[in-house]
């Protein structure tokens, strides 16, 4: 038989590296003794087993436990992740045509939403921090001065907490968004765990969040592109919001995923808490044991940045001095089985959950004073991408779907972009459909090309095409 996926699936297995990585169950998804189900449980809607699209019997009791555990008015399961939930939250609080206020750093999913939906959007920047290097969070402040002055605005749609897992002062902004009455959609994608310690940041729908989308799998022990799409309040129709889930989701979702779903959470309200604890404190002891490390750093953020008002601390953000993010992230791969969610030129992140065990984290610790004491010191570049002023000429979705032509990129100065252009990390765009590609652009972004900075959104063998607005 050929298959290259298995194979390499049964490699992985077998190596059993230690994952500091998504999905959160960590590869220890043992809640239950899943080959003992597999593959019976993956059925259809036969009788009793209800139906995601219409939900009137189990389906229904699982989503309304869960809504009751996470504090929401209504939950909705998404089988095609947090991706599909943001797309389904976007159109059940907006109409096509309608103005949306998001960070120019949301992930790459807030953008299709947008392109789906047909949405206009204005941007809110968040602060980008020189000394760190790393955008942090939003001003609330700043948020309040656009709904003052755009009445159009009608929803606004945060990050909470971003990938590094800083928070903004989401009761703020949730308070300035309803004074001035717009909805609130929270990309909680990272933060699903909130809600069981009083260690962790305030969760989204406590302070009042209209929408929040929560990617279960991340952070907590279900399986990958399972989520939850939560409704606080009643600003949003829950029967558009229950229709438009509808038009996202597949007719035959997975019962595997929905008993994932069910079980992460059944196991969070008993012992899953308690151990969630338990990784907090472990988090303690790391963070101690590696500030005590010469050259290793872990980001506190508690450097003077108001923008910081909270942190995820289950997100372990580590440098290395003489050692670029990526180069920590292939060493502790190749020379340690431990592997990290991401990498850039001056971080490595290490993405924990509480289903890691005590060995995972003494592992690390064990690792990177190793790598401290023994690896070379290099002189790193630290690559910021810098700020960000897009000229916009037509709306993302007007570009999108207008006929395209392909140029290469040093030939598209004073174009109109049909494309995302958007270097890895931190995945940030720097140019969206609808924006005109500037001299400047182009130099910057070749420049980050010349570093090997991966920049998606190009086309041709050796990336150098664009796709334009003709
Ligand atoms: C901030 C953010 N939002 C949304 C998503 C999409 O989540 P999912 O993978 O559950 O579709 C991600 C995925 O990495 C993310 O980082």
């Amino acid at each position: 038989m050929d298959t290259p996926i298995l194979d390499q699936l049964r490699r992985l297995k077998y190596e059993k590296g230690i994952s500091f990585h998504t999905p959160g169950h960590k590869g220890k998804n043992t809640l239950i003794d899943w080959g003992d189900y597999i593959p019976f449980i993956d059925t259809t809607e036969i009788f009793g087993m209800d139906n995601l699209h219409d939900p009137v019997g189990i389906i229904k009791e699982s989503q309304q436990l869960a809504a009751k555990t996470f504090g929401a008015r209504e939950t909705i399961y998404s089988i095609n992740g947090t991706t599909g939930g943001i797309y389904i939250a976007l159109g059940a609080a907006t109409n096509p045509g309608d103005k949306v206020l998001i960070q120019r750093n949301s992930h790459k999913s807030v953008y299709n939403g947008v392109i789906l939906n047909r949405l206009n959007v204005e941007y809110i920047y968040p602060n980008y921090n020189k000394r760190y290097g790393l955008f942090t969070g939003i001003v609330p402040e700043d948020i309040e001065d656009r709904l003052k002055k755009d009445k159009d605005i009608k929803v606004v749609l945060i990050v909470y907490p971003n990938y590094y897992g800083i928070c903004s002062d989401i009761k703020k902004i949730a308070e300035i968004v309803h004074k001035y009455d717009r909805i609130l959609i929270v990309d909680e994608a990272h933060g699903s765990h909130f809600k069981f310690s009083d260690k962790l940041p305030i969760s989204a729908l406590e302070v009042g969040a209209d929408i929040s989308i929560q990617s279960t799998h991340k952070t907590l022990p279900s399986f990958t592109q399972t989520s939850m799409i939560h409704l606080g309040t009643d600003r949003v129709d829950i029967n558009k919001l229950r229709s438009i889930a509808s038009l996202y989701q597949t007719t035959s979702p997975s019962y595997l995923f929905m008993a994932s779903l069910e079980i992460a959470r059944a196991y969070m309200e008993e012992e899953g808490a308690q151990r969630l604890d338990r990784t907090m404190e472990l988090i303690d002891y790391v963070e101690k044991e590696l500030k005590n490390m010469d050259r290793v750093h872990v980001f506190t953020g508690d450097e003077e940045d108001n923008t910081i008002y909270d942190r995820d601390r289950t997100k372990i953000l580590l440098s290395l001095d003489g050692v670029t993010g990526t180069g920590i992230d292939k060493i502790l791969r190749d020379h340690y089985n431990i592997y990290l969610e991401m990498a850039d030129s001056q971080y490595a992140l290490a993405l924990t959950s509480l289903m890691n065990e005590k060995e995972d984290f003494e592992q690390l610790i064990k690792s990177l004073k190793d790598m401290s004491e023994n690896q070379p010191y290099n002189q790193i570049e630290n690559i910021g991408i810098g700020p960000i002023s897009p000229i916009k000429v037509l709306s993302i979705y007007e570009a999108f779907y207008r006929k395209r032509k392909i140029l290469d990129f040093d030939q598209s100065i004073g174009k109109v972009s049909a494309s995302f252009i958007t270097p890895y990390p931190p995945g940030i765009p720097l140019i969206c459909p609808g924006e005109k590609i500037t001299k400047e652009l182009v130099s910057r972004i070749l420049s980050l090309v010349e570093k090997n900075i991966e920049i998606v959104g190009f086309l041709g063998y050796n990336k150098r095409k664009i796709e334009v607005v003709d």
